[in-house]
């Protein structure tokens, strides 16, 4: 039967638990990636679309990942197999574990260089690179980065031995400590710049619109997927993340409040970001459909234009940065900790191999903006864009369904009534759209999607 404690280490607290399940939702995917899809998906309806998936789907996938993580105790994969087995289930539920885990690995693998240009960013802006830049200055300083193979190469590189060096240390040590000053600064710095938009681009309403008018007539099921994808990532969801972090999480703690806690804060990273990035896309005569580059052109322009800005920009890149490391620790933290279990390898070890893999994975997204530019693998996408949008639109939303067939219809209901206990009030939401809504609402949108292409 379910274990009290994992025996990879557990959270001091409820408080831990939330910080770390922020650390890891609360990354990329808000600063960089919600406002270059926002944008290039048309704004407003497509934010609508998203916030719908995060309350609807999100939070009940997430109360279902942090459940199963808990009465499982174990990584991903072992504890969907053994709480199968204990529900009388199949064993082959943990084919959900295995594909979380590589869900974890192709994620990781693009998400590493991204997170390697923020680190060149860090330096950049330090350096007064953007001094009083225009908009070409900062186009150009940017294409000119990421079209150089060798120094993205080298920065993406240096972020998995960062996250190799701090997975390796272990829950706890290594993490607690980073998301406890991390999150609050993180917060502070991104309202001061949606002051500052809101006071010095003289295009604030017009961001804001863009943002939360609400134009259905420009939604095609192909945004919807997209919407619904980037709700998933946002909240690090259907890959078994916050499963592995729910296995360190106390027992006797609401797990609905919990769940709704971390999608607020990453929700209101994500609406902030897209405050910050379009007054200053608008101001500056920019495309909102600019793509990856997005927040790599605008951000530096506001830093560039405003007065601290070389110190402040540079310590928000290291913020995005440091985000970006907690999301990264829990991609491989399914993966690590069933190479743990199972070979019996120490967490360094472990650590290593995966990172060796997502490495050897992420050369060919790494390429993608310089020596591969030319080579598309489906359509007109690269690596990696192919690699984000396999992983985001259809792995993890995938993952989503099962996951949640899972805790709504298979899991024993002595373990579900036993976890859930704190939550009464909410539980029989919770099962409802569990069981029904969640299922059912991203088949639909797969269908969909399908059906009009
Ligand atoms: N949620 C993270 C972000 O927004 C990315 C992530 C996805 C992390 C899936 C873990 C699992 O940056």
């Amino acid at each position: 039967m379910a274990a009290t404690d994992s025996i990879h280490g557990m959270w001091s607290s409820r408080l831990m638990f939330i910080l770390a399940a922020a650390g890891s939702a609360v990354g990329l995917g808000n600063i960089w990636r919600f406002p270059y899809v926002a944008g290039e998906n048309g704004g407003g309806a497509f934010v609508l679309v998203y916030l719908a998936c995060i309350f609807l789907i999100g939070i009940p996938i997430m109360a279902s990942e942090i459940l199963i993580g808990r009465a499982g105790r174990q990584s991903p994969i072992n504890a969907m197999r053994s709480l199968a087995m204990d529900s009388g289930a199949s064993s082959g539920w943990q084919v959900v574990g295995w594909m979380g885990a590589l869900a974890g690995f192709m994620i990781l693998s693009f998400y590493a260089v991204i997170a390697g240009w923020v680190l060149s960013y860090v330096i950049l802006l330090g350096s007064g690179a953007f001094v009083g830049a225009d908009a070409d200055l900062a186009n150009n300083t940017f294409q000119g980065f990421v079209g150089n193979a060798w120094s993205v190469l080298g920065w993406f590189t240096g972020f998995i031995v960062l996250t190799v060096f701090i997975t390796a240390r272990g829950v706890g040590r290594g993490l607690e400590t980073t998301v406890k000053y991390l999150m609050p600064t993180l917060f502070v710095l991104l309202i001061v710049l949606v002051i500052y938009a809101a006071v010095t681009s003289g295009h604030f309403t017009e961001g804001v619109l863009f943002l939360f008018s609400f134009e259905f007539e420009r939604l095609t099921w192909g945004s919807v997927l997209i919407a619904m994808g980037q709700a998933f990532f946002t909240l690090s969801l259907g890959m078994g993340a916050i499963m592995a972090y729910g296995a360190y999480m106390p027992k006797n703690t609401s797990i609905i409040g919990t769940a709704t806690t971390i999608a607020l804060m990453d929700t209101g990273v994500a609406l902030m970001s897209g405050l910050v990035i379009f007054p200053l896309v608008f101001a500056n005569g920019l495309e909102s459909s600019a793509g990856p580059g997005l927040m790599f052109v605008t951000l530096p322009l506001a830093f560039g234009q405003m007065a601290g800005g070389q110190f402040f920009g540079c310590i928000f890149f290291i913020l995005v940065a440091f985000a970006a490391i907690t999301s990264a620790i829990s991609l491989v933290e399914p993966a690590v900790a069933w190479i743990v279990e199972k070979l019996e390898a120490t967490r360094v070890v472990a650590a290593l191999l995966v990172g060796a893999l997502v490495w050897l994975l992420g050369l060919g997204s790494a390429f993608s903006t310089n020596i591969l530019s030319d080579v598309f693998i489906v359509g007109e996408m690269t690596f990696f864009d192919t690699m984000d949008y396999v992983t985001n639109n259809i792995v993890l939303p995938l993952g989503g369904i099962f996951i949640a067939l899972f805790a709504g219809w298979v899991l024993d209901s002595k373990i579900r009534d036993e976890e859930m206990k704190g939550d009464l009030p909410y539980y029989p939401i919770w099962r409802f759209l569990t069981r029904f809504v969640a299922p059912v609402a991203v088949s639909i949108v797969f269908v969909m999607t399908f059906l009009q292409n």
